[in-house]
């Protein structure tokens, strides 16, 4: 880094995701399950800004709501990011801090730990003036953590594998949504051992992808809702009883399907327009069982960088 970098700064945006279907097989050998997945990225973003450090140091610092609950030590997903970019560039004496600006809830089933990876790892790279592509960078993405390549590609996205393995899908359109954020979070791991405790010999295979992805390449709202589905669902309500009251009742308030986002315990509420959504997040803002609402679009582009100066 030259000395006319030290005021280098490279801010990266990167959005957070909900599971429109998330259909889960046992257990693998390796401690994973086999995902059918379709992911759609939506606009709540954490930003993360990428700037130079001293000789090999790495530090992050965190800030915006549920900042507390973020480690800031190396078991940051962030930190581990610019480790493993550094690690496989041979180059050690590369430092970074980083600043994230959280948005998207903290373990809230929305992918922010994954955000925030992606992040630093699109940020580190471009700081760092690495030739990396887009292909290394998923390949990356991929050891960190299961939804860390989507956090990068964003879209609309079948995910197979562990939820690593991205083919990209049609989506005509934007949709609207309205996150019910719970008190509390959800371990994404606690979430999976207790589906394999209570729902994985119940759980049979649907063809639920195929409807989903025709609804999403026609608009066809129906179809879409029809489609939706998550096998972790009763998991998460086991964990978190109160996200039921949200799910069932707020569906009486607006909104055309509702869902457990991914692992939990934000429930996602898909809806028909601007103004059912406006009347939800009003309504569910007054739930004993709610945090804090929040308003989407979706599908919004993946990981990019807003400034490089
Ligand atoms: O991949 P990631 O580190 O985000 O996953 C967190 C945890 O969620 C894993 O340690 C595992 O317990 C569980 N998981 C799983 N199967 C997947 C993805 C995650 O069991 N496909």
């Amino acid at each position: 880094m030259e000395s006319s970098d030290v005021d280098a700064a490279v801010r990266v945006q990167v959005p957070g995701k909900v599971n429109l279907a998330l259909s889960v097989s046992p257990r693998r050998e390796d401690g994973y399950h086999e995902l059918t997945t379709l992911f759609m990225a939506v606009s709540l973003y954490d930003i993360v800004t990428a700037t130079p450090a001293r000789r090999g140091r790495l530090s992050v610092e965190v800030s915006g709501e549920g900042a507390d609950q973020v480690p800031l030590d190396g078991s940051n997903l962030a930190i581990k990011a610019a480790q493993l970019l550094r690690s496989r560039h041979g180059t050690a004496e590369l430092g970074v801090h980083l600043m994230i600006e959280k948005r998207i809830p903290v373990a809230g089933g929305m992918a922010g730990g994954s955000a925030d990876a992606a992040g630093a790892l699109l940020a580190c790279s471009v700081l760092w003036g690495l030739d990396v592509d887009q292909s290394e960078l998923l390949t990356l993405a991929a050891e960190l953590g299961s939804d860390v390549p989507f956090s990068l590609m964003g879209g609309c996205a079948l995910g197979t594998g562990r939820g690593e393995q991205l083919a990209p899908t049609l989506c005509k359109g934007s949709y609207e949504w309205v996150f019910a954020l719970a008190h509390g979070g959800l371990s994404t791991a606690k979430v999976f051992a207790d589906y394999d405790l209570y729902s994985a010999a119940q759980t049979t295979p649907r063809m639920i992808v195929d409807q989903l992805m025709t609804g999403l390449a026609s608009h066809d709202l129906e179809a879409v809702r029809m489609g939706m589905c998550n096998d972790l669902e009763h998991s998460a309500i086991r964990l978190h009883p109160p996200i039921l009251e949200t799910l069932e009742e707020g569906l009486n308030i607006g909104g055309i399907t509702s869902i457990v986002s991914g692992s939990g315990p934000t429930v996602a509420f898909l809806c028909a327009d601007d103004d059912d959504a406006v009347n939800l997040a009003v309504g569910l803002s007054s739930f004993t069982s709610v945090r804090a609402v929040l308003r989407a679009k979706g599908p919004v582009p993946g990981a990019r960088v807003l400034s490089n100066s």
